[in-house]
């Protein structure tokens, strides 16, 4: 279906080699970039921030999907913005201004995504659920690709989806972690669109094939 996208993971790529992992990307047929911020404190793991965002949009024409792991997200909405980010999306328990962060994030010119941990109800979405373009489900505890899959997490895609279709609403479903060839069927099935995928990815040679599987594994 035309309306699935694939964001594959630069978190899983070459950190030494941005500008070619990023053509990389480009010759496959994946509509977004999936970016990961990390600080070191929302989760364990540090990436990098928006200078090097900034620098990479110098190397790709793709949709920026910013995926934030920091304390406070807010400070950085600006600097995500001039860096070139398309789609911001901060966690629910990284502040305790989640909606007022999701407003200055559509203020800035992004689309605005929120995400829950897998620990964290859908019932924490419901206060912004009418402000946000994409919700993100994490598959997986943040911080590091190559996790297993938690497939508890499922319920709560098809809750998330069930309430959109109440309320009327359009935004994109995303999944992130864990998603590979054998899961993300059931990602589309419980109402997923927006499926990031890292290592499995990554760990091809031939990225445009792989990418391929996960559209087989939907079509399938
Ligand atoms: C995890 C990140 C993911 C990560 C996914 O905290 O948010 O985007 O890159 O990696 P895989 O696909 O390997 O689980
Ligand atoms: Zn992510």
């Amino acid at each position: 279906m035309s309306t699935y996208k694939i964001a594959p993971s630069i978190l899983a790529a070459d950190y030494a080699n941005f500008a070619s992992e990023l053509r990389r990307i480009e010759e496959t047929s994946a509509e977004y970039v999936h970016i990961d911020i990390m600080d070191g404190q929302f989760v364990p793991n540090i990436s990098f921030g928006a200078d090097v965002v900034a620098s990479m949009r110098k190397h790709s024409k793709l949709v920026f999907d910013v995926h934030l792991m920091v304390v406070n997200p807010e400070r950085y909405v600006d600097a995500y913005a001039q860096a070139g980010a398309d789609i911001m999306t901060i966690h629910t328990e990284s502040t305790i201004h989640i909606h007022g962060a999701l407003q200055k994030i559509k203020a800035a010119g992004m689309k605005a995504g929120v995400v829950i941990n897998p620990g964290t109800p859908v019932e924490a979405l419901v206060p912004v659920i009418d402000l946000v373009d994409q919700v993100l489900i994490m598959t997986v505890n943040p911080g590091f690709g190559g996790q297993a899959f938690i497939p508890e997490c499922l319920d709560k895609v098809a809750a998330v989806a069930k309430l959109r279709d109440e309320k009327g609403l359009s935004f994109d479903i995303e999944v992130d972690g864990g998603v590979d060839n054998q899961t993300i069927k059931a990602c589309a099935d419980a109402g997923a669109n927006v499926f990031v995928a890292g290592s499995y990815l990554f760990r091809a040679s031939d990225l445009p094939a792989q990418v391929q599987t996960l559209r087989d594994a939907l079509d399938a």
